[in-house]
């Protein structure tokens, strides 16, 4: 049977992709259960989607997985993922070390609770030597906070005199995000049928394609992403240029 694994050129991977993994909720409601059940079984097309981009070669993957806004959620909802997220770091501990994925975190995480802070730092040093891929978690995490914090970061450093404002760049700007040491994500892709960010990685995605499915995430499988790959590989990527433009150069 083909697969559209096979309609994927190696050479031409997205080097980081990002997902914004939605439709837990809605994935339970449909079978009569509470949301909760829906984040659980959530946690297979994590490791799916982790599975898939290491093996395939992709060096960054990022997924959203607890939003600033989320905290407004009921209180046990946010008790429920976050001590399904803690259980999940000790569990695929192994599936992470297997597959040679290092883990990262990014976000506000000075507000998560103390043991899933402390499970969290365990498993991103249990993993820090790996090296076929970088895992990235983004808890507690929202664009405008992230970006905020770089604007006082930088004005600190411009009142201490370490850094001019003429020095203050695209690239400036850049280092001072949490996801300075990656690439900016090639591919975006959401699941669930929404088509909006939800104050996901607002700099990084600037020039980013947009893959939007309606599967909710539970259903999302190695070759959905498969497809999103495929498909992010049919489009021409041309950064403000013309059509013509990008193929007088090849
Ligand atoms: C995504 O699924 C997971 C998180 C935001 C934590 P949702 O919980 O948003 O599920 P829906 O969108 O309500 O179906
Ligand atoms: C975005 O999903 C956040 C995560 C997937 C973690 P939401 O379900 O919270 O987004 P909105 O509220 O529908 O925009
Ligand atoms: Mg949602």
């Amino acid at each position: 049977m083909e697969t559209y694994k096979d309609k994927i050129d190696i050479k031409r991977l997205p080097e980081h992709i990002a997902i914004i993994m939605d439709g837990n909720g809605r994935w339970a409601k449909e079978q009569g259960k509470i949301r909760i059940f829906g984040h659980q079984n959530g946690v297979g097309a994590v490791r799916a989607a982790s599975e898939a981009c290491a093996e395939l070669g992709v060096k960054y993957l990022t997924l959203y997985a607890f939003s600033t806004e989320n905290w407004n959620r009921s209180q046990i909802e946010v008790d429920a993922l976050m001590r399904l997220l803690s259980k999940t770091m000790s569990e695929e501990l192994k599936t992470l070390n297997d597959n040679d994925i290092r883990l990262n975190a990014i976000g506000d995480l000075q507000r998560l609770p103390k043991y899933n802070y402390d499970a969290l730092m365990k498993t991103i040093e249990a993993t820090k030597n790996n090296k076929r891929m970088t895992l990235t978690l983004c808890l507690s995490y929202s664009g405008r906070w992230e970006i905020t914090n770089a604007v006082k970061q930088i004005a600190e450093k411009v009142m201490s005199g370490e850094i001019a404002i003429e020095q203050i760049d695209e690239d400036c700007v850049s280092k001072f995000l949490n996801t300075n040491n990656m690439p900016d994500p090639e591919l975006l892709i959401r699941t669930s049928g929404e088509e909006r960010l939800s104050n996901f990685l607002l700099w990084q995605l600037a020039y980013s394609e947009f893959y939007f499915t309606d599967k909710f995430w539970p259903d999302f499988g190695k070759e959905d992403l498969y497809q999103a790959i495929a498909d992010y590989q049919n489009r021409e990527r041309r950064f403000g240029k013309t059509s013509e433009q990008l193929s007088d150069k090849k």
